[in-house]
């Protein structure tokens, strides 16, 4: 199964990606998990992302673009994979869809988390403070600024890849407002 999760920062995308790995036994490619990943080793592609993701923006399509055409041909992802914050723009998604076709593989389903603004900002709160209090490390994106900043870059330059899906007939949209367990049941219906 190859399935896109779409939807703002902190919509549940990572947390429902999570527990489709387990039912499912496919990897959750999360482009934002492997930058973190680079920044904190200080490679090239971290060195390059680590200002611009501090401060909410989007790292260039290139640089994505690269790391998930590699990632998809590790043998993990044979059975499948969940894209968890990628495709991000259009012209990634374009590129997406170019890789795939190359590598002779298609999608399953492109699914879209609804949450309301003012929740969204309530759920990196809360992430934080759960953070804190569990002795991690927060988010150098997790701050009012970055979180606004990437509020906008979701509105300006994600958003459109709702139309983008809603085209080609893949998009399904589920209520992210609804608690984890019921979100879940119904990404799970749309699987089914
Ligand atoms: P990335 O790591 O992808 O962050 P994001 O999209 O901003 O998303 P989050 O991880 O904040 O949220 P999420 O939707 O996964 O929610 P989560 O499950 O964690 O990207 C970070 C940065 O990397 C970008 O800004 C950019 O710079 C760069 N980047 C990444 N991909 C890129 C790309 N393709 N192109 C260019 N640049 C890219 O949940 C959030 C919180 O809410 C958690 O605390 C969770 O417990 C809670 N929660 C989850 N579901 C529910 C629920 N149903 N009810 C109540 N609480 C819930």
């Amino acid at each position: 199964m190859r399935l896109i999760f779409l939807g703002p920062p902190g919509a549940g995308k990572g947390t429902q990606a999570k527990l489709l790995t387990e039912r499912y036994g496919i990897p959750q490619l999360s482009t934002g998990d492997m930058l973190r990943a680079a920044v904190a080793q200080a490679t090239e592609v971290g060195k390059r992302a680590k200002a611009v993701m501090d401060a909410g923006q989007l790292v260039s399509d290139e640089i994505v673009n690269e790391i998930v055409s590699d990632r998809i041909d590790q043998p993990d992802c044979a059975k499948g994979f969940i894209l968890d914050g990628y495709p991000r723009t259009v012209p990634q998604a374009i590129a997406l869809g170019k890789m795939l076709e190359g590598k002779g593989l298609k999608l399953d389903a492109v699914i879209e988390l609804k949450v309301d603004e003012a929740a969204l900002v309530k759920r990196m709160e809360n992430r934080v403070a759960e953070t804190i209090a569990a002795g991690g490390t927060v988010r150098s994106d997790d701050n009012p600024e970055a979180f606004k900043r990437r509020l906008t870059e979701y509105r300006e330059k994600t958003a459109p890849l709702s139309e983008h899906y809603a085209g080609t007939g893949q998009l399904r949209t589920v209520d992210g407002m609804a608690d984890v367990n019921t979100v879940t049941a119904e990404i799970e219906k749309i699987l089914a």
